[in-house]
């Protein structure tokens, strides 16, 4: 999968910009701020509609405007022409300029795996931080993921409605909590019976790469949920001997909203004891394990997105890492200095130089 071009209308720093892309390495480069990062997150939002930098979407429209514009081509086996379009109203997607109802039926189509320094995150912060990455990383690789799991945030929010509205009316039927309690078990063992088969399939591929980037093994990721090895009856057990709990705080606290997914290395919390080096190789580890899903999986390779990596790791490292991937997919590198990048790479490359919101491509 690639991206052949890319239009931008008022995104971030962009007021107007046509580009057209290598198919292979693209290099981009320029100083702090100059735009870098909101390029390939144009990219990002364009594959997934919402950006990996906050939750705002109103942030990606250029001050001053009232709508950002993000359309691209994209070469998969034939092309196709997406477009996200996004308002103080809200947010619209096209493909080939037909209105795409489902939010959830467009995300899947372009696949975009992207390394980000923030993506630390992922490791050191909280367990939503962690379920909400996991979430979208498995919706690109299975259509029906991100469906299940809307139905499942929506049951669980009429339960906890209820739940409040028992604590007030004494009254009030348990039979109708029941039901809302079987449908959020049934959605949560779909979704944890997937989160659980992407882990697994994630540490057959991790331990190696991360072994080859850094020459060192045993690293895994650990999948944490209270839905672990039980089965339906003593899942249903647990909601009804929390249920006293969860009228008093009018939340649920039993189920596969609290899945956590830990990243340990032999049985060592790795946020705990690791550098900010190893993290940031195991962050990109991850990614490329993804990779090989998606061909695995999908028999598509994603567009990868290797944001301001020079100033993050080594060059070995990053040598190491692109010698792993294939000729075949497409890169986008970002860089403040041009002068680090190997020469090898370079001439491989699109350049592309960005000041203050313009990009122009080096002949
Ligand atoms: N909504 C926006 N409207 C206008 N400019 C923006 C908007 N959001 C961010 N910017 C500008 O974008 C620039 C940062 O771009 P970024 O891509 O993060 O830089 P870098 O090249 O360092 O990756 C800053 O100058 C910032 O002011
Ligand atoms: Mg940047």
């Amino acid at each position: 999968m690639k991206i052949v071009n890319l239009k931008l209308l008022n995104f971030r720093n962009y007021d107007y910009l046509n580009l057209s892309f290598s198919l292979n390495n693209n290099l981009i480069y320029g100083k702090n701020g100059s735009g870098k990062t909101n390029l390939v997150e144009a990219i990002y939002v364009l594959a997934l509609t919402k950006s990996f930098r906050g939750s705002l979407e109103k942030v990606l429209i250029m001050n001053g405007k009232n709508l950002t514009k993000i359309s691209g081509t994209i070469k998969d086996n034939i092309y196709h022409n997406y477009q996200v379009i996004i308002s103080e109203d809200g947010k619209i997607v096209k493909i080939d300029e037909k209105k795409e109802g489902k939010i959830s039926d467009y995300i899947s189509k372009v696949n975009v795996i992207m390394f980000n320094p923030d993506d630390l995150r992922f490791i050191k912060e909280s367990p939503k931080i962690r379920r909400d990455k996991i979430n979208l990383d498995i919706s690109q690789l299975d259509n029906d993921y991100l469906k299940v799991l809307n139905l499942y945030n929506k049951i669980l929010k009429q339960r906890n409605a209820y739940l409040k509205t028992m604590y007030i009316n004494n009254n009030s039927s348990i039979d109708y909590l029941n039901i809302l309690t079987d449908k959020l078990i049934n959605y949560g063992i779909i979704l944890s019976t997937k989160r659980k088969w992407f882990i697994n399939a994630i540490n057959n591929k991790l331990k190696k790469i991360y072994e080859k980037i850094t020459g060192v093994c045993d690293i895994s990721i650990d999948y944490i949920t209270n839905f672990s090895n039980l089965t339906v009856e003593e899942i249903k057990n647990n909601y009804i001997k929390s249920y006293q709990k969860d009228m008093l705080c009018g939340k649920t606290t039993f189920g596969i909203h609290h899945d956590d997914f830990i990243f340990k290395y032999k049985c060592n919390l790795f946020k705990d004891f690791a550098s900010e080096g190893q993290q940031k190789n195991v962050i990109i580890s991850y990614k490329l394990a993804e990779i090989m899903l998606f061909k695995e999986y999908k028999n598509t390779c994603p567009i990868l997105i290797l944001d301001d990596l020079f100033s993050e790791l080594d060059n070995e490292k990053i040598k190491n890492i692109l010698n792993l991937l294939d000729d075949d997919i497409q890169t986008f590198i970002t860089t403040t200095e041009i002068d680090l990048v190997d020469n090898n790479i370079k001439n491989k490359s699109k350049i592309f130089y960005c000041s203050n919101g313009k990009i122009e491509e080096e002949v």
